[in-house]
């Protein structure tokens, strides 16, 4: 029996990475200086904070294909805009239950903190995110057809 293209090919999850601008896009940064590497399949879009993240852009990330989306703001009490993260924190466990309820399994979600000085920290989690995604497989749930490229 002959394997078509698409059997023989390895799927790999598309993760899309909100990081904040002061502290995790700055760990992400400090992993690179570092040499360390994480997953290429893991985008990053750069924030001024986490709580600049609209629950629309999670929506629309898994409409566009996500098979995952991660938020990596500042630790709890280091928000460059002191109190963003707390409300990021409670916005983001409302919409990943209301994602849950809709298909949208809450292991294909997740909000971490992760500070300037975490290089390596930030790695571990997008390793660890990544295998949690590949897991559950391809997310078909909320996506618009009209956005696929193949
Ligand atoms: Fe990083 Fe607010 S500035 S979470």
């Amino acid at each position: 029996m002959q394997m078509t293209k698409q059997t023989e090919e390895k799927w790999e999850p598309k993760i899309i990475a909100f990081c904040c601008n002061w502290c995790s896009y700055s760990g992400a940064d400090l992993a690179g200086t570092n040499r360390l590497t994480y997953p290429a399949n893991v985008k990053i879009i750069r924030v001024p904070c986490s709580c600049r993240i609209n629950p629309s852009f999670v929506l629309r990330a898994f409409q566009r294909g996500a098979d995952g989306v991660i938020i990596c703001g500042c630790h709890p009490g280091d928000c460059h805009y002191s109190t963003g993260n707390y409300h990021t924190r409670r916005r983001m466990t409302l919409l990943f239950s209301l994602l849950d309820y809709l298909g949208i399994e809450k292991e294909r979600t997740r909000v971490e903190w992760v500070s300037a000085a975490e290089g390596q920290r930030f790695v571990d989690v997008m390793d660890d995110f990544v295998a949690q995604v590949t897991k559950l497989g391809p997310c078909r749930r909320l996506e618009d057809l009209r956005c696929r490229t193949n």
